[in-house]
């Protein structure tokens, strides 16, 4: 393939990871968004395997690596588990940081890459090495320790360890002061102490910032690590002189620093203080999620015959979906029922909470792929204000997300975060399986209100009760 034949390829990729990228913004055009990216990174490949800067010789290695890569890919797609999904996207992110460290030490150590730069051409490809490999190490280690989090293989209290932001600015004068040293290198062998002093540091940073963070804060970091890895994506296409690269990496990276922005305002956090230690840290440490919460009170449970009288008898009913609905794949049940109430007249809505669920956006795919209708399904904020005039708040597997400790007890490592104020609602019902904790690890006084009635169970077994009882 020709270079201008290349370019123009790379510029219709640009184009379609734009489109995608629009498209993913909204429901009902995220699937065509889907197909925009996808034949944009089928173009982008193929433009840059039969580009001008590979040889014929190279194409056999590509291909292999190709096929390992996508049969792993491919494994994995089909493999994993709705809920195992922030996971998976944590390790991706951590693949993205291990590439552009690998690629920076290859870049620095291929001395056909240095000796086509000279002056200040030089100095300024020494400091993409210098920053890359800096991106890409933090990206690697924290997107690790994150999949460990996420996928409970680490615990998800907050490790604050004395003195951290002092440790933190001091590895970043280390770093600063070892980046002069490294440009200021006349040989390989001079610049290798200062990038590996660096990357070490890089590295233990990246695990040091997540340990820190706090169950309930893993959103923010989660987008935060999509932001780095797009970062480090763009270094790596600036180490390589790969345009498409550069534009597709700063894409990820800006959009996972907007998302991460948002959360932080969904959260009630700010930026700053998840980046240097997380969201809670300075009350009790949360219990670990899932564990037995503190018995508080008396918990008023109900059948699943005595929830369909309730939903029968309501004019306005909200539902609040979270993790257990995921976990339970009870989506296509919660669709059943609406349809069923909103037939017999019943004012049935969605409310939807910022980090409900593992992912952003998790309660929103569910609901569409249940066929849910995109007009009865709202934000937190749109129709927080309404639960006054509801007569029945449905909570299905949502924990944390409908905690009234958030608003009242500034102790708990929640205090601050806007909660789903379904405890105002004329009745709530809570489903989940027992009075275990959720992902914060924290006690929630909603189960002992006086108008707060409990439905033990599998969320699906239960709702699928709930429709028969409903129907009878
Ligand atoms: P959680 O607070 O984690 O609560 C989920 C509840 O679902 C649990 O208490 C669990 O109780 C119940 N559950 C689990 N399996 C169930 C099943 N099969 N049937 C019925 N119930 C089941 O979830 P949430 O309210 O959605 O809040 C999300 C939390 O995750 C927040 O703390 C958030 O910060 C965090 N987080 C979110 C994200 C994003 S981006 N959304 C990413 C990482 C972390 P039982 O065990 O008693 O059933």
């Amino acid at each position: 393939m020709s270079a201008s034949l290349a370019t123009v390829s790379y510029i219709g990729a640009t184009i379609l990871f734009i489109l995608s990228l629009g498209g993913l913004s909204n429901q009902e055009t995220s699937r065509r968004g889907n197909l925009y990216g996808m034949i944009g990174m089928a173009l982008a490949v193929a433009a840059t395997v039969f580009g001008p800067q590979v040889t014929m010789a190279g194409i056999p290695w590509i291909v292999g690596a190709m096929l390992v890569g996508g049969a792993i890919g491919l494994y994995a797609a089909r493999t994993v588990q709705m809920t195992q999904m922030p996971e998976l996207v944590a390790l991706m992110h951590s693949m993205v940081g291990l590439a552009a460290m690998l690629v920076g030490f290859a870049t620095f150590v291929d001395p056909e890459a240095s000796k086509s730069f000279t002056g200040a051409a030089k100095a300024i490809h020494e400091a993409e090495i210098y920053v890359g490999i800096l991106i890409g190490a933090v990206t690697f280690s924290g997107s690790v320790i994150a999949f460990g989090k996420l996928s409970g293989r680490i615990s998800g209290n907050p490790v604050l360890l004395p003195g951290r932001h002092w440790m933190n600015l001091a590895g970043l004068l280390v770093v600063i002061w070892f980046g002069r040293e490294f440009l200021g290198a006349h040989s390989i062998a001079d610049a290798q102490l200062p990038l590996i002093v660096m990357t070490v540091i890089a590295l233990l940073f990246g695990i040091h910032m997540v340990m820190a963070i706090g169950g309930a804060d893993m959103p923010v970091v989660v987008s935060m690590l999509n932001s780095y890895s797009g970062w480090a994506a763009a270094a790596t296409g600036f180490m390589l002189s790969n345009d498409l690269l550069i534009v597709t990496g700063a894409l990820v990276g800006s959009s996972g620093a907007i998302l991460s922005y948002i959360m932080c305002n969904a959260m009630n956090r700010s930026f700053i203080s998840v980046i240097a230690g997380g969201f809670g840290t300075t009350s009790v440490a949360p219990k670990p999620a899932g564990g037995a919460a503190q018995p508080a009170g008396e918990v008023v449970p109900v059948n699943a015959t005595e929830t369909a009288e309730l939903l029968r008898e309501a004019k306005n009913v909200i539902i609040v979906p979270g993790y257990g609905m995921a976990v339970a794949q009870a989506q296509h049940t919660v669709f059943e029922i609406t349809k069923h109430l909103r037939e017999k007249g019943v004012n049935v809505r969605f409310g939807i909470h910022p980090v409900a669920g593992r992912m952003p956006g998790h309660m929103n795919v569910l609901l569409a792929e249940a066929k849910v209708p995109y007009d009865i399904v709202f934000e937190m904020d749109e129709l927080n204000q309404d639960f006054p005039d509801t007569d029945v708040a449905m909570v299905i597997g949502a924990n944390d997300i409908v905690n009234p400790a958030a608003q009242d007890d500034p102790t708990s490592p929640i205090a601050g975060m806007p909660v789903l104020e379904v405890w105002k609602a004329k009745t709530s019902i809570v489903m989940k399986r027992s009075m275990a904790s959720g992902y914060a690890g924290v006690d929630n006084p909603l189960f002992y209100k006086d108008n707060n009635r409990m439905l033990f169970g599998d969320a699906k077994k239960m709702l699928d009760e709930v429709l028969i009882a409903l129907k009878v």
